[in-house]
């Protein structure tokens, strides 16, 4: 029971995030500087939406006639809904509303045209009423809202990432969503991203965002606070944006320098000149442990950390593969190994074949390492598989 409780609290605290106005406005703008026109005439929707919190709803609605919009569709997810699926773990949803059948709709915001006659269209013409069903972004209901739409822009509740990812890209629209960096990897997600479909924002390369949460939302040691008005914000690591709109920054190829010089002149753990550029035992591939140290000279295949992704030019790169799951591109399988840990323990395991192995010569003090007949290994981390496109080889 514990444990089912446990799972349902931390699916709630993955999926009541508040995306912050300033987060919003960054992000967009990249959109707008590549493409001034990428709104004109456009519906957008905002589904997975909280009309009380909602910053999503509120900035295209003042933006309403500078990106000149067409419509502007807003949907909630409905209380009760939600204190169904977490329980009554978190109050604002089980004890704030009361079960009335209002409670068990969803709401849907339009904006397209100026309600207060005030001669403007902006927040203030937004007009709500009841979905028929919960708003779920699965619903038939929600399902024809984004089939009406042009682009579909939300932070979409996290336990449902992958569905909400296969939702949108079914439908073949535009889309600008927020989702973690490890979701990369996800295999509903990687092939997109291999394949050019999907690619990550320009405006969150790393460090961490603030995002608001409800008020019994259980705050953590680190990186919170209450404001003056007591509304509860934490701050979240790994957070991206997910897109298929054009932007500036993936048309910039990286500058990079030959193997020499970044040997001579990058200083990184994992990266000296003793240690070189380091092949992969068991994929024909080098070991690239930071983006920087990305060489010019070199027209095979590189494993490079996930957070290449934030500086991808596909124009400069071709995506092959990713280490993790490898999907199918591995060319040794290992039999079981030891695995000896930071502590010197030892178990039987099999996971070495999960990831790009490098072949150490010495056991590497303080560091986990692996036993395979009488050779020593240890892993990379996660990796994308990358080459160098033809036009751009020297
Ligand atoms: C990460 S929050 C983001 C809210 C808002 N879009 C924002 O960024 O401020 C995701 C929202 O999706 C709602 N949600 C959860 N399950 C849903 C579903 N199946 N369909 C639609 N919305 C859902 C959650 O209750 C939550 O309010």
């Amino acid at each position: 029971m514990a444990n089912k409780a446990l799972t349902k609290a931390k699916n709630a605290k993955k999926d009541e995030f508040y995306t912050q106005l300033p987060e919003i406005q960054a992000e967009v703008n990249a959109y707008l500087d590549y493409d001034p026109d990428v709104f004109r005439g456009k519906t957008v929707l905002l589904p997975c939406d909280d009309p009380e919190w909602s910053n999503f709803t509120r900035f295209f609605a003042q933006n309403f006639e500078r990106f000149g919009l067409k419509k502007l569709i807003s949907t909630s997810y409905a209380p009760e809904s939600k204190s169904r699926k977490y329980g009554a773990l978190f109050t604002y949803a089980a004890e704030r509303s009361e079960v009335t059948p209002q409670n068990e709709r969803g709401k849907i915001f339009v904006l397209d045209h100026d309600t207060n006659a005030n001669g403007r269209i902006d927040f203030d013409d937004l007009e709500w009423k009841y979905l028929r069903g919960d708003g779920d972004f699965r619903s038939d209901e929600v399902r024809k809202l984004r089939d009406e739409s042009d682009i579909i822009v939300t932070n979409p509740p996290f336990s449902l990432f992958r569905e909400f990812v296969s939702w949108i890209v079914e439908s073949e629209k535009k889309f600008l969503i927020i989702g973690n960096i490890n979701c990369v990897s996800y295999k509903e997600v990687f092939p997109l991203i291999k394949a050019n479909r999907v690619w990550l924002g320009e405006s969150i390369h790393s460090g961490d965002r603030e995002f608001g949460v409800p008020e019994d939302y259980p705050l953590e040691a680190t990186g919170w606070r209450i404001d003056e008005n007591g509304k509860h914000f934490i701050r979240v690591k790994g957070v991206r944006w997910f897109t298929n709109l054009e932007h500036g920054r993936r048309h910039k190829p990286l500058e990079l320098m030959t193997m020499e010089r970044n040997l001579k002149f990058l200083s990184h753990k994992d990266f000296h000149a003793k240690l070189g550029y380091r092949q992969y035992d068991n994929y024909d591939a080098i070991e690239i442990p930071y983006t920087d140290t990305i060489p010019s000279d070199y027209s095979g295949v590189m494993g490079v950390p996930i957070s290449f992704l934030d500086k991808y030019c596909p124009a400069q790169f071709e995506i092959l593969g990713i280490t993790k799951t490898w999907f199918g591109g591995a060319r040794k399988i290992y039999p079981e190994q030891i695995e000896v840990d930071k502590k010197g323990r030892r178990k039987r395991v099999k996971k070495l074949n999960d990831g790009a192995a490098l072949q150490i010569e010495k056991p590497p003090v303080g560091e986990t390492y692996y036993l395979v007949d009488d050779r020593l290994y240890q892993q990379a981390y996660a990796r994308i598989l990358i080459r160098k496109r033809e036009e751009t080889k020297k």
